[in-house]
């Protein structure tokens, strides 16, 4: 394996990510009880953008960077998202910081809250280690997040998040994905999980998601296409499948959504969608 999200920290997809990790957050913080997150694929939890990786694909000016450019009239609901990443960078010339899903994660932390990020690779996991030093609820793992997940569920708090973020290198990382997240449920039923994958062949993910479960909670599938999605070259189409989202979230996703598409289009095809694949009971 060699993937490394430096090259893409910031694209379309964490942006798309990254504003729904922070609105499903803002839910589970809005009661004092504790809450629990895993986080199964974490990377580096911050990035470079001046650095050789990301400035070779220019992934980041296409995503974030747009959105900064612009900030006034980017929609409300991302305004967490966007302060995250404006506050990471006072001071720069440029936008040149990216914060990952466990810097964001731990930021948000509570003294009664918990992160647990894990990353197969040693170097990822170094980096990930040195990010989440300064937070003492968030722990950083050198492991596989597959394996890792069955004996942290369920979480004493009872209540959070289990985020999957692969790379999806492998042909096989949809049924790994849907198989830890139907086994997650068994164990966690109430648990909010965040799935995020690419879309590059819509038949390949809606058969993902008939696999899934269909927790009390409801499943919702959230599509973000840049321009049409296609088989082939560059990634243009993402999703993310949401079991048990938080009350509020996909509402609010879905009134701004069409906003968000229209600020990252780069193509004909481009365009946001929401939809329950099996409501809250
Ligand atoms: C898409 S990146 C994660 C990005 C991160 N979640 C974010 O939003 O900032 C996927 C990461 O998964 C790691 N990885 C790949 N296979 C893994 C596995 N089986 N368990 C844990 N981490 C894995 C890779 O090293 C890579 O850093």
């Amino acid at each position: 394996m060699n993937y490394r999200h430096a090259f893409h920290a910031g694209n379309f997809a964490d942006v798309l990510k990254h504003w729904v990790l922070l609105l499903i957050l803002e839910r589970l913080a809005a009661k004092p009880k504790p809450f629990f997150v895993l986080d199964t694929h974490a990377g580096a939890g911050f990035y470079d953008l001046a650095r050789e990786a990301a400035g070779r694909t220019g992934e980041a000016a296409q995503g974030i960077g747009r959105l900064l450019a612009d900030r006034a009239s980017a929609p409300q609901s991302l305004d967490p998202y966007l302060d995250a990443v404006a506050r990471l960078n006072a001071g720069e010339p440029a936008l040149r910081w990216y914060p990952g899903s466990p810097y964001l994660i731990a930021e948000r932390l509570r003294p009664q809250d918990r992160l647990i990020a894990c990353d197969l690779q040693p170097d990822e996991h170094r980096a990930l280690r040195e990010t989440l030093a300064p937070f003492p609820r968030a722990k950083a793992l050198n492991g596989d997040g597959y394996a890792a997940a069955p004996s942290m569920l369920p979480p004493p708090e009872r209540r959070g998040l289990l985020l999957i973020d692969p790379p999806f290198e492998s042909r096989t990382e949809f049924e790994a994905v849907a198989k830890a997240a139907a086994r997650a449920h068994k164990r966690f039923p109430q648990g909010a999980t965040l799935l995020w994958h690419p879309i590059k062949d819509p038949a390949a993910v809606d058969a993902f998601r008939a696999a899934l479960p269909r927790p009390a909670g409801g499943l919702a599938a959230v599509d973000l296409a840049v321009a049409a999605p296609r088989r082939d070259g560059p990634m243009t189409a993402c999703g993310l499948t949401l079991l048990n989202p938080p009350f509020g979230v996909t509402a609010q996703v879905e009134a701004d959504l069409p906003a968000l598409a229209e600020r990252l289009a780069s193509g004909p095809g481009a365009g946001g969608r929401v939809e329950w694949l099996a409501p809250p009971a």
